[in-house]
């Protein structure tokens, strides 16, 4: 039988373990934590992360700040903006909620950010140091994703992983730390993408399938071998007449076929995706102590 990882309820744990820190910090008269989140444009899907990102800052106590621009917004009237957010002591952490529009280049407003206000961990400063091992802001999905590895207590050591898809934000940052010399870690890492060929026998012979590709139930029974683990990082939006908001998500494994030959597998909704708001969070905490960037 296989365990579902309630990604929604270890999110609300580690949510309530935060707010007891914010506490502390309160009660010590320190520094609470502050997010700031650049929102430009008006596209569905940013408005509900951003939304999401202010409701769980405030559940746990953190001051957040969320500035809005219309997509006729300049590229330097962007950047001017970030270096303000960049000096000002008041704000720990900056998140430019992305994508942004055509005619503003996404990797320099990225570079932009000062690492150590860099809470979502896309400065190319935080990549390298996550890959060299340097203490740094690890992305949220990625970071949430080994938070659940570690609190389901599932064993990484030795083991095959198969990461499906090489993005910035999730597959390339997760083939890298599930290969670091640690725990969650030492795996043998695979990295498999559009172009990779004999797909199947590879993740067939994977014990632990990282699905982060972005196509809705990509990942089929015949894939999976008996025993493995499978983290679905998916989350495709499809118009749905079964529920209330009128549309649902779509993981990147067929949960249905795949659960049952699995020992642990994630759910979507309610798996990664609730941990990467928590991460993000987590991080913000750091830069409040400026754990990653004593200054
Ligand atoms: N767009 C989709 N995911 C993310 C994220 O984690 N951070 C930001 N800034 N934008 C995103």
């Amino acid at each position: 039988m296989y365990r579902i990882i309630d990604g929604k309820a270890t999110a609300a744990t580690v949510r309530e373990e935060i707010a007891a820190e914010v506490n502390k910090i309160k009660e010590q008269g320190g520094k609470i934590p502050h997010l700031a989140a650049i929102l430009v444009g008006h596209d569905g899907a940013s408005e509900t992360y951003v939304a999401g990102k202010e409701k769980a800052c405030s559940a746990v106590g953190f001051y957040s700040t969320v500035i809005r621009y219309e997509d006729t917004i300049t590229e330097h009237e962007l950047l001017e903006k970030v270096a303000e957010i960049n000096k000002d002591p008041e704000i720990d952490g900056l998140i430019v909620q992305l994508p942004l529009p055509q005619h503003i280049n996404e990797q320099k407003v990225i570079e932009a950010i000062r690492p150590a206000k860099d809470v979502d961990g896309f400065h190319p400063v935080n990549v390298g140091r996550m890959v060299i091992g340097l203490p740094a802001y690890i992305s949220a999905t990625p970071a949430g994703i080994l938070e659940l590895i570690e609190r389901y207590r599932i064993p990484t050591e030795g083991k095959h992983c198969v990461v499906i898809g090489r993005s910035n934000i999730v597959g390339k940052p997760m083939s890298i730390l599930l290969s670091r010399k640690s725990y969650p870690g030492n795996c043998t890492v695979t990295v498999c993408h559009s172009r990779t060929q004999h797909l199947a026998e590879i993740t067939r012979s994977a014990d632990i399938i990282v699905a982060a590709l972005g196509k809705a139930k990509f990942l089929t029974a015949g894939m999976v071998k008996d025993g493995a683990v499978v983290i679905d990082v998916g989350i495709t939006r499809v118009k749905s007449d079964k529920t209330k908001s009128g549309w649902k998500l779509l993981g990147d494994v067929d949960f249905e076929q795949v659960a049952p030959k699995c020992t642990y597998i994630t759910p979507v909704p309610g798996g990664v995706g609730p941990m990467t708001i928590v991460s993000l969070l987590k991080n913000t905490l750091l830069a409040a102590r400026r754990e990653i960037y004593p200054s």
